[in-house]
């Protein structure tokens, strides 16, 4: 195995036995990661739903499958990325992470970055956007599809999938539209 790959496993492994916030007394299963270890997009999410919970693979409950109906419709095979959230645990009734837990869990997320090395980084919804880039006025809406760079590397905000499921058209200017045409912008800087 590749030196990154060997320590994205023992990361995983110290992860599946954290005990660092109270989201691990409610576990079922750590949701570490899905993806490809070499590609060029992280994607970066908020937290494990139920499903998630119960397999240990994130963005794979009814969010999960629009997310990834998108990045298979825009053209990105299994080596194109990584996905991870800002905590690895499911927070109890879906709610937010705390501050807290998300401070608890960011050294996995760190070590992460650090170990695919993204050409870019996705963060996908507000929980995400607000974990990386500092700046309380800056909503998601504003946000999605700039690129913000920060010790050299790029981020990138785009909507959350659950928030898609709220609406349904995909006419110019609609939640849906902007969600592809950043999935292909960001492709495409990475083609
Ligand atoms: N929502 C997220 O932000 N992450 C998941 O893994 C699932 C749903």
């Amino acid at each position: 195995m590749e030196d990154n790959k060997i320590q994205l496993e023992k990361l995983r492994q110290k992860a599946q036995k954290c005990t660092n916030c109270i989201l691990c007394q409610t576990r079922n299963k750590v949701v570490f990661s899905d993806g490809c270890e070499t590609a060029p997009v992280m994607f970066i999410g908020e937290a494990p739903g139920q499903n998630e919970d119960n397999t240990g693979i994130p963005f794979i409950g009814r969010a999960g499958q629009l997310f990834r109906k998108y990045l298979f419709e825009t053209g990105y095979g299994n080596n194109d990325f990584y996905i991870a959230n800002t905590v690895k645990c499911r927070p109890p009734k879906n709610r937010k992470p705390a501050p807290k837990e998300k401070e608890s869990c960011r050294h996995f997320l760190d070590e992460q970055i650090k170990l695919i090395n993204p050409k870019i980084i996705v963060l996908v919804g507000s929980c995400a956007l607000e974990s990386f880039i500092k700046d309380k006025k800056l909503t998601i809406t504003k946000a999605r599809g700039k690129i913000f760079e920060i010790d050299n590397k790029k981020f990138i905000p785009i909507f959350h999938p659950s928030y898609l499921l709220r609406y349904h058209s995909i006419l110019e200017g609609s939640p849906r539209y902007y969600f592809k045409k950043d999935l292909e912008m960001i492709k495409e800087m990475v083609t």
